[in-house]
């Protein structure tokens, strides 16, 4: 690893610091945040930007940029999607991975969408008591934080796979970038030094992943870089060999080894194996825009358009944003999905995912008959009291349109923040704890979120069952904006509130993102509530019709792009809750 301060010469800041579509995007972001322009190491990165030709909002400038430039040389939006998703592998450790797995939309210019599902997939020894512990019990720890968290990694693969079919710049090109971010270093930022520093102790029991990310057991300031060169030799692999080079030869060896040394099941014949998959999306309409996202493995799609359904019967616009009775009926939407989420979806190689009758227009008016307008959960009772499980935000999303109307739509991750904890040494990538998502044992429920219904038990290759929700709405064949979050299970109801935003309350493109949100969960009985969704006292009046309200804790990082419909520009819009989004077009 090698460590430096910053100067202005730094490869690591080359890439917004010497491109005009970068020098464009401080300028809009300055401007919108109304400082002047900012020269530190680590640029202001806030605010909105205007592009006419291409547009690429992620979790970190320099991977916003890396997909940019790919857009501005004549790459596709999928290459771009490919590029910044590989950048975020090395500047975004949080959530950017190699090692983990996750989902891709991508709408073509005519209107035909597609899915690449490149979710990770459980070990060929995986079974549905594989997190019991000796003593009998399931295990927390075994389930979570443990090589058997571990699911085979899907990211290299999805990206070959997208780039296979709808790609057009070439291979290399497209993982050139962030093997220079990983070989040269990147500037790290305010955010990623805090949140470096945070998890100081609990990496020491992780000797590669320390070594990788603290300097002689230093963590990093901001504005220094961070440099990681068994990762640049892993992405080095990648661009020379493409899948082979992170499923087979060094990289799986090392996996395998490690794997190994930990009491992990994956195996290099587990890694030879993975394949992404091409799936159907989800197509859903709501008030006649087009919804486009997520089918299983993620139940994502399934319950958005499910809550569309619910909602579309409802006068949104008339009860108004941020009023009880608009809460309410979101809630009693929620409450419905989430109970067919757990009862039906899962991987649906292994399950039958009843997706057609749960998105239908039919029993969506079923489901709404039996929601009482002044009362929580009459047809649909909640019994499991107690608060929802805080859902860390550490997972990533990411939006890309190029200039001939192609977006895509990114939602990948590690599971928690940085994964397992796991970094393969030598290979300089941590590996996610996805198994996590796998139900944790049969018929275990509980208040803490815990479901233990039969589809989504673990099993041999089976790929663990997903909230993320990456996301595209077209109206009259036009594309009209790409969203996703991370967040657990609140992806799905800050979707759907981006959705609603949208469409019902008309707001301006920020508006739509800075809006405050809600989640429930069907279990436990209770809302999350940012603080601002609405005023306190109006809390109590939903309280009133037998709400638990949980004030708090912000909701979703949904990093977006818009189109205008007046003019047709690109208006890119990342999160005001991370101070790290970026955008970058030209
Ligand atoms: O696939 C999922 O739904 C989760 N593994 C996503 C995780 C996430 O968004 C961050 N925190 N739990």
């Amino acid at each position: 690893m090698r460590v430096k301060l910053p100067s202005p010469d730094d490869p690591g800041m080359r890439p917004l610091k010497a491109t005009a579509g970068a020098a464009i995007a401080l300028l809009a972001l300055a401007a919108c945040a109304g400082d002047p322009i900012d020269s530190s190491p680590t640029p202001a990165t806030r605010g909105v930007l205007q592009a006419e030709a291409g547009m690429v909002v992620s979790a970190y400038p320099d991977a916003s940029e890396a997909g940019a430039a790919v857009l501005r040389a004549g790459g596709n939006a999928v290459d771009a999607a490919i590029a910044t998703g590989l950048a975020l592998a090395v500047t975004h450790p949080t959530a950017g991975n190699i090692g983990g797995g996750g989902f891709m939309i991508i709408r073509f210019p005519d209107g035909r969408a597609t899915a690449i599902d490149f979710r990770e997939k459980a070990p060929l020894r995986a079974h549905p008591e594989m997190f019991v512990g000796e003593d009998g019990e399931y295990s927390y720890q075994i389930h979570h934080r443990s090589h058997l968290a571990v699911g085979v990694p899907g990211t290299v693969a999805g990206f070959a796979l997208a780039h296979e079919r709808y790609g057009s710049a070439d291979w290399p090109e497209l993982v050139e970038p962030s093997v220079t971010l990983a070989r040269d270093g990147f500037v790290v930022s305010e955010r990623l030094a805090a949140s470096l520093e945070g998890r100081m102790e609990a990496f020491r029991d992780y000797p590669a992943t320390f070594e990788q990310f603290y300097r002689d057991g230093v963590p990093y300031r901001p504005g220094e870089i961070l440099a990681q060169s068994d990762l640049a030799g892993t992405l080095e692999r990648i661009r020379d060999e493409g899948r082979d080079g992170f499923y087979r030869g060094a990289t799986a060896r090392l996996i395998a080894e490690e794997m190994e040394r930990g009491g992990g099941w994956i195996t290099e014949e587990d890694l030879a194996r993975y394949e992404a998959q091409e799936r159907e999306p989800i197509r859903g309409s709501y008030r006649g825009h087009e919804i486009i996202s997520m089918p299983p493995p993620s139940s994502g799609g399934t319950a958005l358009v499910q809550m569309l359904n619910i909602l579309e019967g409802v006068d949104v616009a008339g009860l108004g944003a941020g009023t009880p009775e608009y809460a309410h009926h979101l809630i009693e939407s929620m409450r419905h999905a989430f109970r067919d989420r757990a009862m039906h979806l899962a991987d649906p190689d292994f399950a039958d995912v009843p997706v057609a009758r749960l998105t239908s227009k039919e029993y969506a008016a079923e489901l709404r008959a039996g929601i009482d307008a002044t009362a929580a959960g009459v047809s649909n009772p909640s019994d499991v009291e107690g608060a929802p499980p805080a859902e860390s935000m550490e997972t990533t999303h990411y939006s890309v349109v190029d200039a001939d109307g192609m977006a895509v739509s990114v939602t990948y991750t590690l599971e928690g923040g940085y994964g397992s904890y796991i970094t393969v040494p030598g290979a300089g990538f941590l590996l996610n704890n996805e198994m996590g998502d796998f139900n944790a044992r049969p018929g275990l429920t509980d208040a803490r979120g815990l479901i233990g219904t039969e589809p989504n038990l673990a099993r041999p290759e089976q790929r663990m069952l997903s909230s993320m929700t990456p996301t595209i709405v077209a109206r009259d064949g036009e594309l009209v904006a790409v969203i996703g979050s991370p967040g657990g299970r609140t992806i799905i109801n800050t979707v759907l509130q981006l959705v609603v935003n949208l469409v019902d309350f008309r707001e301006s493109p920020e508006e739509i993102v800075a809006a405050k949100r809600l989640h429930h969960q069907w279990l436990p009985n209770a809302v999350r509530m940012e603080t601002g969704f609405m005023p306190e006292a109006d809390g109590e009046r939903l309280a009133a019709m037998g709400h638990e309200v949980n004030w708090g804790r912000g909701q979703g990082i949904a990093h977006c792009i818009f189109v205008d419909a007046e003019t047709g520009a690109l208006v890119g819009v990342p999160d005001p809750r991370d101070s790290d989004g970026a955008a970058a077009g030209h």
